[in-house]
């Protein structure tokens, strides 16, 4: 019995003693591997990475102190245990865009499985000189690079970093699952074109938590094929709002499912909340969204169902959206608008949109174009509680 006891003792002290050096003795300092502040560091992290990423125990990567200037950088798993990225410091992007192809991140993420990047540093991506040039020609800014993106990163946490001025989106998600956002830090001015702070798409359960994002498009946008999406106390503005789509642009998109987006705010922002297809689109389907407890602070369309989404008129009005949008709620939201359509809801002719509720709705117009108001089309809309403004008539 004695020495039975003696022995688990033993083994969960050889536990804690292997699991206490795993965490120290698996550092992967980027200085260790030749890093030098304001040096391209791309070799030394592709050194660290690969070691800790190769590790049978749980090991990090860390970018200390200091600013360091990096090329570009991919990430690649799976790895042997869980990965930690502490980015303490700063990692700069090269001002010129020059090699980045269509799609490509700065920083990118993928195939990794129990990431956590965290440690209170910044992804610097020194969009200032790029942003506003020629977006109109040659695909000049979709050629730029995404500051940070991950693709199929699975049961992980990004949290306490910041992305800065990025060149395009700042951080994209693609078949990411079980992925949680907090505490982030997302900036760029209102003139840098493109900037969405996050764009989730064909991923599932997926929280952004905590976070500020002040930005020159979308806050977050959500992709098709998005699946358990839940943003709370986020703060957006400036910038475009949370946007669901733009939806029904390609063949193929998969249903957009399960979003909620409450106890966010909204301060100066284009739209608040909003749901965009194009029309004379695609199939599409986006359903099971709830979007409450929202405060909008002088924002132009608080509440917005856009299926005429249509921007430079790239597209045949006249022909309706095929995007079908369904289950959509609108719950408690107050504050103030910028202009008097505080809640808007043009659906599409061809796919009306289905139970759509409003409810608790209190928005005021700070403007003197008339008094706020709703505009509806093509909706079947329940309302609850208060209204203001008064719902629209509609004509079931
Ligand atoms: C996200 O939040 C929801 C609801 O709070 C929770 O059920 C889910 O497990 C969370 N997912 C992750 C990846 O943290």
């Amino acid at each position: 019995m004695g020495l039975k006891m003696d022995k688990k003792i033993l083994s969960l002290f050889v536990l804690v003693a292997i699991s206490a050096t795993a965490h120290c003795g698996n550092v992967y300092d980027i200085t260790k591997f030749g890093a030098r502040q304001n040096n391209d560091v791309n070799q030394a992290l592709a050194q660290a990475w690969k070691g800790a990423c190769s590790s049978k125990v749980p090991s990090k990567v860390v970018v200390p102190k200091g600013t360091f200037k990096l090329s570009r950088a991919t990430f690649f798993g799976p790895c042997k245990a869980p990965i930690e990225f502490m980015l303490i410091g700063t990692l700069q992007a090269p001002q010129n865009p020059a090699g980045f192809k269509d799609g490509d991140g700065w920083v990118t993420f993928e195939r990794i499985d129990k990431l956590t990047l965290y440690g209170g540093g910044t992804f610097d991506g020194q969009g200032k000189n790029v942003w506003g040039k020629h977006c109109d020609r040659l695909n000049y800014c979709s050629k730029l690079p995404i500051n940070v993106r991950f693709n199929f990163v699975t049961n992980s946490v990004i949290k306490s970093v910041t992305s800065l001025d990025s060149k395009q989106f700042h951080i994209m998600v693609l078949g990411g699952e079980g992925l949680t956002f907090r505490n982030l830090r997302i900036i760029a001015p209102e003139n840098s074109y493109n900037t969405d702070g996050i764009h989730v798409g064909r991923s599932n359960n997926i929280n952004i938590t905590d976070s500020y994002i002040q930005t020159g498009d979308d806050c977050i946008s959500v992709g098709d094929g998005t699946k358990k999406l839940t943003v709370a106390r986020v703060t957006c503005g400036p910038g475009h709002g949370i946007s669901i789509g733009s939806l029904g642009k390609y063949s193929n998109e998969a249903p957009v499912q399960g979003i909620t987006v409450k106890d966010c705010t909204f301060k100066g922002t284009q739209n608040g909340v909003r749901i965009k297809t194009w029309p004379d689109s695609h199939e599409g389907v986006a359903s099971d969204m709830r979007f409450e407890n929202l405060n909008m602070l002088n924002v132009g369309s608080p509440v917005l169902i856009d299926q005429e989404y249509c921007p430079w008129n790239q597209c045949k009005l006249q022909n309706p959206s095929r995007v079908k949008l369904s289950k959509i709620s609108f719950k408690n939201i107050r504050g103030t608008a910028s202009t008097p359509d505080a809640v808007k809801l043009v659906c599409s002719k061809g796919y009306p949109c289905q139970n759509v509720e409003v409810g608790n709705i209190d928005i005021k117009y700070s403007g003197n174009l008339g008094p706020v108001k709703s505009v509806c089309r093509n909706v079947n809309l329940k309302v609850t509680g208060k209204m203001n403004p008064l719902p629209c008539k509609f004509k079931a």
